[in-house]
């Protein structure tokens, strides 16, 4: 097991990997805010499978957080993320601090419409630019040949497809599938937050998104079955913020000829605020 070469300066990152350009590797990145978990691993398994060089950065970005949400208690725990990515055989940590990222007198934002409207934007407006700034800036700083992203955060991995083909970045940008505990919760550095009772009860909203899909399955159609879904996380004392059905590569609302779809969820129990999605296609 090697330790991880950590960089917390754009300088010292660029010149580790202009290195291994030079001398031919492939090199992969994967964006993270830290308090790693299995999801995250998995993402790092999957560059190690597709990359001879692997760079995985760490950093709460403070420009996707409103003031009124957790950047303060957002959990950071960096040694043992560093040993978790030792123990993977990671190459390379970026751990920039929020100066290095965002110095005195900047002043430039990256504003994505697209599939940025509407779901997580009606409750978080602020919040997918915030993402694209900070992963242009990550993708900038590396300048790796892919990097890749959870379908967890499914209209976050849209928007970065988005902004990074309108901006002609040359990065490849993959997903990958969520990784869900026993009970279907899918895997987030939030679940922390729940207390035992809610942790439990968690458990229905990827219940919720299966029954819907077989509902729909069955031939109910959409508005009713999203309704019977909504009801049943009402129910169960989740707080709905959207159950929706869109396109899965725009995210725009479904038609009778939309073919691939994605079902996405975000509800709040008690204090804290959880999403999903699932893939749906309709039988030809
Ligand atoms: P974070 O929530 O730390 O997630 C980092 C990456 O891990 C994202 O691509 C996310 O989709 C993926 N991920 C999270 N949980 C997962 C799970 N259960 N299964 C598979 N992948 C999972 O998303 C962010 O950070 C930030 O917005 C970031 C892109 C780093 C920009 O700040």
């Amino acid at each position: 097991m090697t330790r991880p070469r950590i960089f917390e300066t754009i300088a010292g990152l660029r010149a580790d990997v202009e290195a291994a350009r030079r001398s031919g590797r492939r090199i992969a990145m994967v964006p993270t805010m830290g308090a790693l978990h299995e999801g995250h691993l998995s993402l790092v398994r999957a560059a190690q499978a597709k990359a001879d060089l692997v760079i995985v950065s760490i950093f709460v970005n403070p420009t996707q957080f409103a003031p009124n949400e957790d950047f303060d208690a957002y959990p950071r725990d960096n040694d043992s993320d560093i040993a978790k990515l030792a123990e993977l055989g990671v190459d390379a940590v970026f751990l920039p601090t929020v100066g290095e990222m965002y110095p005195k007198g900047f002043a430039t934002g990256v504003s994505v419409g697209g599939p940025s409207q509407g779901l997580e934007s009606v409750t978080r407006p602020h919040f997918f630019n915030g993402v694209a700034l900070v992963v242009t800036k990550l993708l900038l700083a590396a300048l790796p040949d892919l990097a890749i992203f959870g379908e967890k955060d499914y209209q976050q991995l849209c928007v970065i497809r988005q902004f990074v083909r309108d901006l002609n970045i040359p990065i490849e940008i993959e997903g990958a599938p969520t990784v869900r505990e026993d009970d279907g919760l899918a895997m987030s550095s939030r679940n922390r937050y729940l207390g035992p009772d809610e942790r439990k009860r968690a458990a229905l909203l990827p219940a919720v998104l299966r029954e819907t899909l077989q509902a729909l399955d069955a031939g109910t159609p959409v508005a009713d079955a999203l309704d019977r879904g909504r009801r049943r996380l009402t129910d169960g004392g989740f707080e709905v913020d959207y159950l929706e059905l869109r396109a899965a590569d725009t995210l725009a609302p479904v038609n009778d000829a939309t073919r691939d779809m994605r079902l996405l969820v975000a509800a709040k129990l008690g204090a804290t605020r959880l999403i999903d999605n699932m893939p749906w296609s309709r039988a030809s």
